[in-house]
């Protein structure tokens, strides 16, 4: 594929995803009810507890929509940078968490984005988003957001993936996105499913990055 092509598609990829996400956020506030619907209390509360009350000095947060995890992230990160295509959701984000901590926000395509020179996290959360990312004609984009994400932990920082499956050929493709980052040497610390009893579970995955090079 030209390179042309690509970035082509990906301007036409990322307008769409935009569009989608903002009429999703226009329909009504909460509009995957995170805060009523019982998987998905379930879902924040176990991300929450994967992290086992760990401190963290600056936390990346990919896809924070409406920043419902993003305020409970607050409680254990020192400085929050939040990530998101969607104007709409940001807003209210920004709107809901005012005053609350430092959170810096960003309206951006995670394929795209890069974080201030040379900056690095020692948290990253991407929650239920990288499967809007991985369709055919943008596969490439797709792909290179596992290096480029893995690049931005610091030593022995912490990845947190977490993303909704609903049976196994759906979760064979969610533990791909894991994979992934093992292949590019991040190991596997702890890994649960989330199941409320309905049709979707979820897959919480954490990773660490490798540790510090000794002299
Ligand atoms: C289903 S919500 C997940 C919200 C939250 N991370 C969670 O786990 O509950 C997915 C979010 O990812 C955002 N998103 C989708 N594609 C994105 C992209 N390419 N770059 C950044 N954010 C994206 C959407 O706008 C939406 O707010």
């Amino acid at each position: 594929m030209s390179a042309l092509w690509s970035s082509l598609m990906l301007a036409w990829h990322r307008r769409k995803t935009r569009g989608k996400m903002d009429r999703v956020f226009n329909r009504s506030q909460d509009p995957y009810r995170y805060e009523q619907n019982p998987y998905e209390k379930a879902r924040l509360a176990a991300m929450e507890s994967a992290l086992q009350g760990r401190g963290f000095d600056s936390a990346l947060e990919v896809g924070c929509a409406e920043g419902i995890f993003t305020e409970r992230l607050l409680r254990q990160a020192r400085e929050i940078v939040a990530v998101d295509i969607s104007p709409v959701a940001l807003e209210r984000a920004q709107r809901r968490l005012s005053g609350r901590g430092r959170v810096l926000w960003h309206e951006a395509d995670i394929r795209q984005w890069e974080p201030e020179a040379g900056r690095r996290f020692d948290l990253i959360v991407l929650g239920d988003v990288l499967y809007y990312l991985d369709k055919p004609l943008v596969r490439e984009a797709f792909e290179q957001v596992f290096p480029r994400v893995a690049s931005w932990l610091r030593p022995g920082a912490c990845l947190m993936l977490a993303h909704g499956f609903a049976g196994p050929v759906e979760r064979e493709h969610r533990e791909g996105f894991r994979r992934r980052f093992q292949s590019l040497g991040l190991s596997l610390t702890h890994e649960s499913a989330v199941d409320a009893g309905g049709p979707v579970s979820c897959l919480i995955s954490v990773l660490s990055a490798p540790p510090p090079q000794s002299q």
